[in-house]
């Protein structure tokens, strides 16, 4: 072939170049940082199997959030890790609960710098680890479970909660959450939706981190991984029972969904890079198999270029620094 043909590597020939030509950049704004905070604990300690991860005391909750904000990250989404579990999860709407404690120490920490998430779900404070209710055969009973996420989302909004992160995958549930929401006077309470969150090995590591001791597995309200166009049906439901912003979870594994999503929403779509995400990069890097960094920033390009408008990693804090 003679010239004139296109060349594509001068677009590639210096790192000024491929800077001035990249279609996709990450920003700290838009990262979300998720914490855990665990009751009774007279020091933070780090999550085995998410190394680097803290589940945090109330004091090193605050003091973390405070660092997010300086940071610049977009928010942080918070989990309660309760020392006690029952049947119905009373931790979760005990207004002194660990989680409702923790969302009112952070708000008070950082004001409106950050926006603060709140898991809206019952795992971590039922003895049996399902997201909801659990009748006499074993089964989860949606409805019931719907009265509990209402009163646990009035408790998180009346301490100060900005987003609600309804994770639970029942049915109705931002419909029944957002209209007693409204009742309540809470009309800036805003809805993230896990529109569509999958049924996935990938959530592992945080069992781990809120030593969850579910029997069983979570099939009858997570989705099926193989699963494409329900994806747009579960979405379509939350948007019409009012959700602010829809999620999708895991990212990695689902980013045709994501694509998918993002195409079609007018919404803002988030991403939520999960626990087993996390662990497979860092345990792959500790062994010197991946360049740690170079891992991380790929993974969240990835997701951002599949057209995430912000996504939740636990990484949020370092890569903050390494976009300085
Ligand atoms: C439910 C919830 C889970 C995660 C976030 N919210 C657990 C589950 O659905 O099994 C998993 C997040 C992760 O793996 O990082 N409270």
């Amino acid at each position: 072939m003679t010239t004139p043909y296109y060349r594509p590597r001068r677009l590639r020939t210096s790192p000024a170049m491929r800077s001035l030509t990249a279609e996709t950049r990450l920003h700290a704004r838009e990262l979300v940082l998720p914490m855990f905070v665990r009751e009774g604990l007279s020091e933070a300690r780090e999550i085995p199997s998410m190394p680097g991860v803290l589940q945090h005391t109330r004091d090193s909750l605050r003091r973390a959030a405070a660092a997010a904000a300086e940071a610049g990250l977009g928010g942080v989404m918070l989990f309660g890790v309760p020392a006690t579990r029952d049947a119905v999860g009373s931790g979760a709407t005990d207004p002194d609960g660990i989680l409702n404690l923790g969302i009112a120490d952070v708000v008070s920490e950082v004001g409106d710098a950050l926006v603060v998430m709140t898991d809206v779900c019952l795992d971590e404070f039922t003895d049996h680890g399902h997201c909801g209710l659990v009748r006499a055969d074993g089964s989860v009973d949606n409805d019931a479970t719907l009265a509990r996420y209402v009163e646990m989302a009035l408790v998180h909004a009346e301490v100060g909660g900005h987003m609600l992160g309804l994770s639970g995958m029942m049915d109705g549930q931002v419909g029944a959450v957002r209209e007693a929401l409204d009742a309540a006077g809470h009309t800036d309470t805003a809805i993230l939706a896990y529109a569509a969150k999958y049924a996935s090995a990938f959530y592992g590591p945080f069992r781990d981190a809120v030593e969850s001791t579910l029997t069983g597995d979570r099939k009858t309200y997570q989705m099926e991984p193989g699963n494409r166009r329900e994806a747009a049906r579960e979405v379509a439901l939350d948007v019409e029972e009012g959700a602010d912003v829809i999620m999708v979870k895991p990212a990695g594994p689902y980013l045709d969904v994501l694509a998918d999503v993002a195409a079609a929403s007018d919404l803002p779509v988030a991403a939520y890079q999960v626990s087993g995400e996390y662990a497979m990069i860092e345990a792959a890097a500790a062994q010197g198999w991946i360049e740690r960094e170079r891992a991380i920033l790929e993974s969240l390009v990835g997701i951002k270029r599949a057209g995430a408008d912000m996504i939740l990693t636990y990484w949020a804090q370092e890569v903050a620094g390494m976009l300085r």
